[in-house]
């Protein structure tokens, strides 16, 4: 029998818990083993995780008997939901809810809960400067995380809270990548002025969060932030260029104007860049690129994402 400790990870077949798996596997003979959840064992990316060494098992953030079921006997638990799938800040908050009720059933003794900021401490409802959304929101994906923050608190749930960061795959495959302008020009738009974004490679996080529970206690009830790298849309936009041999600008647009551009989720994302413009000082220090390194010290940069990626990013 394994004398391992089981982590179970959440979203095991998507980016920030596929990266942790992938971790806690390549550590082969390590303190861990992984056990990924999904709701589909028979998809191709389970399948792949079971080949790699995964112990996959089914249960779904809406069915807290499921989860219960799937964290036994564990000794940690990565938490994740996915805003995007549903557009529902309202589901998120119960998937949150449920994943912390399953831990507590369950006595997990660590949890990470991958979350964001509440925008709300820092833009109240009343505030007019950007939109209220959805009735009770100002950025309704990263609110829903943020307040799902207290729930793991009152359960008493051993939990570090991991503020993420804006992903560089949303360059491959969240339409964030070059478009061509009227001018023929390629450009990347975001209504940042000059201000820094803190981003990730999505492995990254995994990686981070498996340096997490190897530190274990020392950051239970601790808020840890990470990112790759700060940068600004013109840094962007120039490692870019270079790793595409293209010529790409930074397109600085009002937040209002982001707002009304015709996508899913326009609006939400509209009012995020603006938090993360506005709010910079906050957002950016809440993001330590040294402490991320030490988590995970094959932390990368954009330039060295973009070194193993560049193919995969759309070009029209
Ligand atoms: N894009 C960004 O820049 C960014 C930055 C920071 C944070 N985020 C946040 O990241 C979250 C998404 O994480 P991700 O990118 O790792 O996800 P992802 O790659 O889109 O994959 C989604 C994962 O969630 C699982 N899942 C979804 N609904 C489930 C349910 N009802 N029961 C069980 N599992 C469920 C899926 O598992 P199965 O399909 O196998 O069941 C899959 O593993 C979003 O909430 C987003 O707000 C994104």
């Amino acid at each position: 029998m394994s004398e391992q400790e089981i982590i179970v990870v959440i979203g095991a077949t998507g980016a920030q818990g596929g990266g942790l798996v992938r971790a806690i596997l390549a550590d082969s003979g390590g303190r861990f083993a992984a056990r990924g959840i999904t709701r589909n064992q028979g998809s191709d990316k389970a399948k792949t995780l079971t080949e790699l060494g995964a112990e996959m098992v089914q249960a779904d953030l809406d069915d807290v008997e499921s989860l219960t079921t799937a964290l036994a006997g564990c000794h940690g638990a990565f938490c994740v939901t996915n805003f995007w799938e549903h557009f529902s800040p309202e589901k998120e908050t119960q998937q949150a809810a449920n994943l912390a009720q399953a831990a507590k059933n369950a006595g997990v003794r660590h949890v990470i809960w991958s979350t964001m900021e509440d925008t709300r401490n820092w833009v109240p409802l009343d505030d007019d400067r950007m939109p209220t959304l959805m009735g009770n929101y100002k950025v309704p994906h990263s609110d829903a995380k943020g307040a799902a923050n207290q729930t793991f608190i009152d359960l008493g749930v051993p939990t570090t809270f991991l503020l993420t960061s804006f992903y560089w795959e949303n360059f491959i495959y969240f339409g964030m990548g070059p478009q061509k302008g009227p001018d023929g020009v390629y450009g990347i738009t975001f209504p940042m002025g000059d201000k820094k974004m803190p981003g990730i490679a999505s492995e990254d996080i995994g990686r981070c969060a498996f340096g997490i529970f190897k530190q274990g206690d020392a950051l239970i009830g601790k808020t840890v932030g990470i990112a790759g790298e700060h940068l600004t849309g013109a840094e962007m936009a120039a490692a870019l260029g270079e790793a595409l041999g293209l010529e790409v600008r930074y397109n600085d647009v009002p937040p209002e104007v982001y707002r009304g551009f015709d996508f899913p989720g326009a609006e939400d994302l509209g009012n995020m860049f603006q938090f993360f413009r506005d709010f910079n000082d906050d957002f950016c220090a809440a993001r330590s690129i040294e402490q991320s390194r030490e988590l995970n010290p094959a932390l990368q940069t954009l330039a060295g994402w973009l070194a193993e990626h560049t193919e995969q990013i759309p070009i029209e």
